[in-house]
């Protein structure tokens, strides 16, 4: 779990992720409702943001299930293939407003 500064002091950038075999049991949905807390009550935030692909079902259901909001869809790519072209995917950003949580 990361709950990394941004450009404004209010707003943290939330990343996650589950070692694999750890996946699929839970944790997650648990680490990110302790980290939206940690956000809220111990660095005081009070906006989190969070991206993920829309093809990864976990993590969209973790973040709708803590009631992130999608703000924002691009076509990304962050790697190429053996013929250098780009891997591209689907991907949304999410907000969540800590006052409601
Ligand atoms: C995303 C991630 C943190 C979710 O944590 P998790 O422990 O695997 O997920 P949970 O067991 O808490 O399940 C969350 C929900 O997804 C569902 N789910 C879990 N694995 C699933 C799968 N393989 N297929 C479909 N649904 C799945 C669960 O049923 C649950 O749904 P519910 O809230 O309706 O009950 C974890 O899978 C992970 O680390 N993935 C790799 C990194 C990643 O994708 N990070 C996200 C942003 S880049």
């Amino acid at each position: 779990m990361a709950l990394n500064k941004t450009e404004n002091e209010n707003v943290r950038n939330l990343g996650f992720c589950l070692h694999t075999k750890y996946q699929g049991k839970g944790l997650g949905t648990k680490a990110v409702e302790k980290a939206i807390h940690m956000a809220k009550e111990e660095l005081e935030a009070k906006k989190l943001l969070a991206g993920t692909a829309d093809s990864n079902i976990p993590a969209v259901k973790v973040l709708k299930h803590f009631g992130f909001v999608k703000i924002d869809s691009a076509i990304c790519a962050f790697c190429r293939d053996a013929d250098d072209k780009p891997i591209s995917f689907s991907g949304s950003s999410y907000v969540l407003h800590l006052r409601d949580f």
